[in-house]
């Protein structure tokens, strides 16, 4: 984590992509397991966690993770709707991350005063996006929607962009992705494996992180 940034306030999408080399996709089912996952990678050294809207017991993960681990930095991930943006606001969110754009998506985030890392895929997602003033977005599916090559066709026309590519991303080829000058930093799911979440294996998450932080971020 870059332990110089100040993450109190309200945050810009570029701080969250910034502080570590990679975004942890968290999907709980226990809102007794969100403290103890969000500690372990605290502890691994990253603090930016996007805990999914996908399970009945997310929003009560982000509550406990903003109440009780005032190291994270909690985000709310597959945010779908404005409603979604909202609720996530309520229960302690510091950022979005969405899985595709809306405007609806982009005006209720700005009313909350929430960073945005909305999902692109296509050239004229980037184009809404920036109509909003968004330039740091989230590319997915990244592998499954073209991976390095189609980022490296996007540095031409959308030079100003920043990418978070999200999606088939792992310890295999984050490294490929980072190498990238128009990527800050990847997401991914690997740092919290479901079998080591179900069977509380913290260690092994801390692991997992402090590995992922031996990644090379561009300081841009
Ligand atoms: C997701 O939406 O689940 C994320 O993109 C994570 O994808 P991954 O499991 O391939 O890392």
């Amino acid at each position: 984590m870059d332990v110089n940034m100040n993450v109190s306030g309200k945050l810009s999408a570029l701080q969250v992509m910034r502080d570590a080399p990679v975004i942890p996709v968290i999907v709980l089912n226990d809102v007794k397991q969100a403290v103890l996952l969000a500690r372990a990678l605290v502890a691994g050294g990253i603090r930016m966690l996007e805990v999914t809207l996908r399970t009945p017991q997310a929003l009560a993960c982000i509550e406990a993770i903003a109440r009780d681990v005032p190291d994270a930095v909690v985000g709310a991930g597959t945010v779908r709707s404005a409603a979604d943006a909202q609720a996530c606001a309520m229960a302690g969110a510091r950022f979005v991350v969405s899985p595709g754009y809306t405007h609806a998506v982009g005006q209720a985030c700005r009313d909350a005063g929430l960073a945005l890392l909305p999902g692109v895929a296509t050239g004229s997602e980037i184009m809404m996006a920036q109509e909003d003033g968004l330039s740091e977005l989230k590319f997915f599916p990244a592998l499954q929607a073209g991976g390095t090559a189609m980022l490296k066709a996007w540095s031409g026309p959308f030079g100003d962009v920043k990418f978070c590519p999200t999606g088939g991303v792992s310890m295999a080829n984050a490294a490929e992705f980072l190498a990238l000058p128009n990527v800050v930093c990847v997401g991914g799911s690997w740092l919290t494996p479901a079998e080591a979440v179900a069977r509380g294996d913290w260690a092994q998450v801390t692991a997992l992180a402090q590995q992922a932080c031996l990644l090379v971020r561009k300081d841009i």
